[in-house]
């Protein structure tokens, strides 16, 4: 096979040239630079990076696709709100360790990774590893932990496997998925997906103007309480990482060869694909928001969502609706009030299982803590609204407690969990 690669590229200067071009090169050195229809291949050919047009567009786009896949999907874009109109772009690594894309007609940067470091180093290289990530490090060293900048901590619409989804509590970096415009426009769109930490962490959708559209829901052992179970697959294993420096979840493939990929779409929709090698297309895994009880707070304050019953709104138990009459016509937005308000002193709880856990933006925590010294918390503050385990395996364990009007609560039936919600045990 060598043999005859060798044979067939002396028969061309050109054919020499690819040749060698596509098969030694992921990696790019300083004041080398990778022009318009030249192309990248990961060590393995899994990924391939250059400029690209998508469907119906003229604009170049500097970005990073599958390789070995037919339909080519594009996963990570470097200048996707400032393409260029023609073929003059390129991509260039300077002296001390910066990625840009320029037009190389006028010089104009488009993009730069140092929008988002300062350091430097003193034998640079940027490298599209097999993974897709595209990493700028010395030449010397590939420990990831050393890398100066790397594509999967600054993604556009698409998390891989490797990626860690979330957030660095060291350095403030968050990922955040970016919606394209539309399938034809990587320009940023209206959505993104992110992971929020104002109480206790869960992962936020959000539309155009900071609406809430999906919540995942906290991770409580075995899921975000939100979306499916992860785990009961044969195409990846899940993993959410919680401790002081790190908030993130990640997956990695059991078969490299089974793609898997996640993306938020133009119209707000968190998809999860697999490849389908025999029908050469991406099957979907999972769609969050799945059902309209999945859009956020679909029944405001002290509502609770079901998908089995219709209309899917009803108030919790010791709630009634803020008022009837617009309830009635399936207008939710006044939410729902207690019957009878919190009067301190006889308070107790009704358990509700099987739910979403609501919004924990306002929330307090405490991972040790058990369900009784929870419950005792809860009791001893008048604004507090409900309380809940964390971590619902084996025994349970792990204090969760709201105080504020619980919203986006949803009935998952098996897959959701238990939440004590206080009320006035007698009528004052
Ligand atoms: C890159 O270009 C600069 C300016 O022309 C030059 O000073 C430097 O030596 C070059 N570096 C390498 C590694 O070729
Ligand atoms: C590349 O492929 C070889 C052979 O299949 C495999 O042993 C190796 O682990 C792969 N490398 C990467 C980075 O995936
Ligand atoms: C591409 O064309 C648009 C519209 O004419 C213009 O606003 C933009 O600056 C051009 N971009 C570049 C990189 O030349
Ligand atoms: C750089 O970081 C800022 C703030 O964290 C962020 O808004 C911006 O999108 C980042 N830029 C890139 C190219 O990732
Ligand atoms: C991985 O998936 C590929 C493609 O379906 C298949 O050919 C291969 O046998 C699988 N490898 C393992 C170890 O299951
Ligand atoms: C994005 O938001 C704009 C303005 O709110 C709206 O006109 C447009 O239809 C939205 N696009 C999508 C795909 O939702
Ligand atoms: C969490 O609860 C444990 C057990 O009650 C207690 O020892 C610890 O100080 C609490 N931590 C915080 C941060 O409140």
């Amino acid at each position: 096979m060598a043999r005859s690669l060798i044979k067939l590229a002396f028969l061309s200067c050109f054919c020499l040239s690819t040749l060698l071009f596509s098969h030694a090169s992921d990696s790019i050195l300083p004041n080398q630079s990778l022009p318009d229809g030249k192309f990248f291949v990961s060590s393995n050919g899994t990924f391939e990076m250059g400029f690209f047009s998508p469907d119906n567009s003229k604009k170049r786009f500097f970005g990073i696709w599958y390789k070995v896949i037919s339909t080519g999907t594009v996963v990570w874009v470097a200048n996707r709100d400032s393409p260029l109109n023609d073929t003059s772009g390129a991509l260039t690594l300077t002296q001390d360790g910066n990625l840009i894309v320029l037009n190389t007609a006028n010089g104009n940067v488009l993009w730069s990774s140092r929008f988002n470091y300062t350091s430097s180093i003193r034998n640079p290289v940027a490298q599209l590893l097999e993974s897709g990530n595209l990493v700028i490090r010395d030449e010397n060293d590939e420990n990831p932990g050393n890398f100066l900048w790397q594509s999967f901590d600054h993604p556009s619409d698409t998390a891989l496997p490797g990626m860690k989804m979330g957030k660095n509590l060291v350095t403030g970096l968050n990922r955040v998925l970016r919606s394209w415009k539309t399938s034809d426009d990587p320009s940023t769109g209206n959505y993104s997906f992110l992971l929020d930490s104002h109480g206790f962490p869960q992962f936020l959708l959000m539309g155009s103007g900071s609406v809430e559209r999906f919540r995942s829901g906290p991770w409580n052992g075995k899921a975000l309480s939100g979306t499916p179970r992860p785990n009961e697959n044969m195409i990846y294993t899940f993993e959410f990482v919680f401790n002081q420096e790190e908030i993130y979840y990640t997956i990695q493939l059991i078969n490299s060869s089974i793609f898997s990929r996640q993306v938020l779409s133009p119209t707000g929709i968190l998809q999860r694909f697999s490849w389908n090698y025999r029908t050469q297309a991406w099957t979907t895994l999972t769609n969050s928001p799945a059902d309209i009880c999945d859009n956020y707070g679909i029944c405001h304050g002290y509502g609770i969502c079901d998908i089995s019953i219709n209309p899917v709104c009803s108030c919790l138990d010791k709630f009634k609706p803020q008022s009837e009459k617009d309830w009635a016509s399936a207008d939710w937005s006044g939410g729902c009030v207690r019957k009878t308000p919190l009067n301190c002193k006889n308070d107790g709880f009704v358990k509700y299982s099987g739910v979403k856990l609501p919004d924990t933006r306002n929330s307090w925590y405490n991972l040790s803590m058990n369900l009784e010294e929870c419950e005792k918390m809860c009791l001893k503050d008048c604004y507090c609204m409900a309380y809940a385990n964390i971590d619902i395996r084996g025994k349970g364990s792990g204090c969760l407690l709201w105080f504020e009007d619980l919203m986006d609560i949803k009935n998952r039936g098996e897959s959701g969990q238990d939440i004590y919600i206080s009320f006035q045990r007698t009528k004052g």
